[in-house]
């Protein structure tokens, strides 16, 4: 007989099991990502964000384990705010492809949605296959997504060559 995954929901970071403490959750998440992974560093900052007590902040991490072992996992974040900015953002949903049986990946968004409260957003690469299992499970494509990424902070030094001449008349 095929054992399904169980399916938990971790909202503080002392609960995730051994193997994923430390870094152990951003390694499984940005291998399994795929090649629509993240930074480390970005990821690290979804989880801290998930388990942060603060106020206005917050969500959970959803893990799919079988025989002992992770093999997907859901990250959801809270935004804080509802009504146009929706209440959570499911930041990643990775399954460990070699493991994880099908369905592992619904299912985990399945759950994710059925223990937040309110509505959920998410961005997902237009060639992103995932598209479809997000569209079965109800998500619609509303709006397309545009970011403005703010330039680099260039920190600016006038080139000691330069000379600046004193505008006729002036002092
Ligand atoms: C996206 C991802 C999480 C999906 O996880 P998964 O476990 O492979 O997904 P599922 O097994 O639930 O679904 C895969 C397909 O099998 C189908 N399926 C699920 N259960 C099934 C069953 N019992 N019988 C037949 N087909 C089934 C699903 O309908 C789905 O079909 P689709 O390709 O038409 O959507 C996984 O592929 C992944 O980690 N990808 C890399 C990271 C990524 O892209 N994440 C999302 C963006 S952040």
């Amino acid at each position: 007989m095929v054992s399904l995954p169980a399916y938990r929901k971790i909202t503080a970071e002392k609960d995730l099991p051994e193997d994923l403490a430390g870094d152990g959750l951003v390694d499984f998440l940005h291998e399994h990502l795929d090649r629509f992974t993240d930074d480390r560093a970005s990821i690290a900052r979804a989880l801290e964000y998930a388990f942060s007590t603060e106020a206005g902040k917050g969500g959970f991490v959803l893990l799919a384990e079988q025989g002992g072992e992770t093999v997907g996992a859901a990250v959801m974040n809270r935004t804080g705010m509802s009504g146009y900015i929706p209440e959570n953002y499911l930041v990643y949903v990775a399954a460990d492809a070699g493991r994880a049986p099908l369905g592992t990946g619904a299912e985990l968004v399945r759950r994710a949605l059925e223990e937040s409260e309110g509505d959920v957003a998410l961005h997902v690469e237009p060639d992103n296959a995932a598209r479809r299992l997000y569209a079965r499970l109800g998500f619609e494509e509303k709006y397309v997504e545009m970011r403005w990424k703010r330039p680099q902070e260039v920190r600016w030094k006038r080139p000691q060559e330069v000379r600046w001449k004193r505008p006729p008349g002036g002092k």
